[in-house]
């Protein structure tokens, strides 16, 4: 509770009890029996009046109703004419006579001054001690009609007793009411602070960036109100932190791309430079050669020229390759797809290649589970990976020149693989070759024009077709293969 709210209020309410309970007492120790007396002497003024104003001079029309007043007042009362002897005295009929001032009519007791003032038609009020029981008494004497004198007597001792009574029992009711009152204030100012404490609670989560926490809302006092208001503050501060949070991740990741993209762009343009490189200078050189006429011999001239119109050839290839790339690569490429009989479309590729395969004397061998497989795609783009593959593996076929070709059966789906026999492809290098330029070996690669294009324009048609596909190293060679779903 260290400088809390609650402590305050504790020592605040337990405080103001505190006081209130003081002033009590002391209003109590200092006034009450000055109260006590100045009523009493109110209510004999009071009666001394109501016996002035209906005493007619005969005692028995008021007999019952003095005796009911000296009931009330706990004294005595005494009527005495002009002469001083008595009318009406309760004295004799209460049976307690024999005591010296009764037996003057109670006037005698009076001050000089009190019985003047008689004398004279005023009513008068007088303490006096009695003298032998050490009691105070007050005596009245009002003059009635006829010259008779009323005296009134009342002992005021008892009402001296019941203040000092009052007085220690206010004491106790001090002592039980302060104790009380503690017990309260501290019950009361920890109902007050548990909300605040809670709602701290909250403040401190949230400073932590924990939106998790809430505050529960019980009565919609002012305090709830804050809790409210506290609770949308950390809903709001949690959707927008997240929400910043997510744009700043985007911006990351959309400034990494860029640093990707623009790597990439220069990685290309330097290949494309480099591939270029070496074609552009060989038809510089040889029709710089054939210009200088330095050659005479008509055989050596039409080498000059085949070797221009090779490596035209090859720059041709590069950039048409370039375009059927960037033409896949830019996402608003439509396929044409068709469903036909694939066991056809590789039978009919190989008959263009008989040729080179005669030439090389490469054997090239096509197993199909069924040659009435048909599969879903675009028949040219299908086409163009199937020759890519062959190709590539009329490139890379081994001494033993052998190339397999397997169309599978596999339910919803054809698998095509092309085999050839040859080196296998490293570890490092086997995920690579289907990138942008990528050859394992550059100079083999250059032998039979190669640019490195051939497999990313694959990759980039079978992802269209949302085909699977991928290379292994088998037994003696490498297996390249693809799935093409059966139905459109
Ligand atoms: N059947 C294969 N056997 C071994 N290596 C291969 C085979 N096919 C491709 N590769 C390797 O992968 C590289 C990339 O092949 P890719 O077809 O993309 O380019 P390329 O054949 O060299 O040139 P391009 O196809 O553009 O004329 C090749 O350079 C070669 O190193
Ligand atoms: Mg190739």
């Amino acid at each position: 509770m260290k400088n809390s709210i609650g402590k305050k209020l504790f020592i605040g309410i337990a405080f103001f009890a505190l006081i209130i309970v003081s002033l009590s007492w002391l209003l109590n120790t200092k006034y009450l029996e000055d109260y006590y007396l100045d009523k009493k002497k109110d209510s004999l003024f009071e009666y001394a009046q109501d016996i002035q104003r209906d005493y007619k001079g005969n005692i028995d029309s008021i007999d019952e109703r003095i005796a009911n007043i000296e009931n009330s007042i706990g004294g005595s009362i005494t009527i005495i004419d002009e002469n001083g002897s008595e009318i009406y005295s309760s004295v004799f009929t209460q049976g307690r006579g024999g005591r010296g001032r009764w037996s003057v009519g109670g006037i005698s007791l009076l001050t000089n001054e009190g019985i003047r003032r008689v004398l004279n038609g005023e009513t008068t009020l007088e303490s006096y001690i009695h003298p032998r029981f050490n009691t105070m008494s007050f005596l009245l004497a009002s003059p009635l009609t006829n010259g008779h004198i009323l005296i009134m007597e009342a002992p005021v001792s008892s009402i001296k007793e019941s203040v000092e009574i009052a007085k220690s029992f206010h004491i106790y009711i001090g002592i039980i009411s302060l104790l009380i009152g503690t017990i309260l204030a501290f019950i009361f100012s920890k109902i007050f602070t548990k909300p605040i404490v809670e709602l701290n609670n909250v403040a401190k989560s949230m400073s932590k960036l924990d939106f998790s926490k809430k505050y529960i809302v019980k009565n919609n006092d002012e305090i709830d109100q804050l809790g409210k208001t506290i609770n949308y503050l950390s809903d709001k501060l949690d959707t927008s932190i997240t929400e910043l949070n997510m744009a700043n991740k985007k911006l990351k990741a959309d400034i990494e791309k860029e640093r990707q993209l623009e790597k990439l762009r220069k990685e290309f343009i330097s290949s494309v430079s480099h591939e270029l490189k070496t074609p552009i200078a060989l038809i510089q050189g040889y029709s710089e050669g054939l210009k200088d006429s330095v050659i005479e011999d008509e055989e050596d001239k039409n080498f000059y020229c085949d070797v221009i119109i090779d490596e035209a050839n090859k720059m041709d290839k590069l950039v048409k390759d370039l375009l059927n790339l960037s033409q896949l690569e830019s996402g608003y490429y439509q396929l044409q797809k068709e469903s036909f009989n694939i066991y056809d479309l590789v039978k009919n590729i190989i008959d263009k290649f008989h040729p080179i395969l005669n030439e090389k004397n490469i054997s090239l061998k096509v197993n199909s589970d069924n040659k009435k497989l048909k599969i879903c795609g675009d028949l040219s783009r299908i086409e163009q990976v199937l020759v890519n593959f062959i190709n590539n593996a009329i490139n890379h076929v081994d001494d033993r020149k052998t190339i397999k070709i397997n169309i599978k059966d596999h339910a919803q789906k054809v698998k095509v693989e092309i085999i050839n026999t040859g080196e296998i492809i490293s570890g490092d290098e086997i995920d690579k070759i289907w990138d942008s330029f990528y050859k394992v070996d550059k100079s083999r690669a250059r032998e039979y024009g190669g640019t490195g294009l051939g497999l990313s324009i694959v990759k980039e048609i079978l992802k269209l077709h949302n085909s699977s596909f991928g290379v292994v190293n088998v037994d003696g060679g490498v297996k390249f293969w693809f799935e093409m779903d059966k139905v459109c």
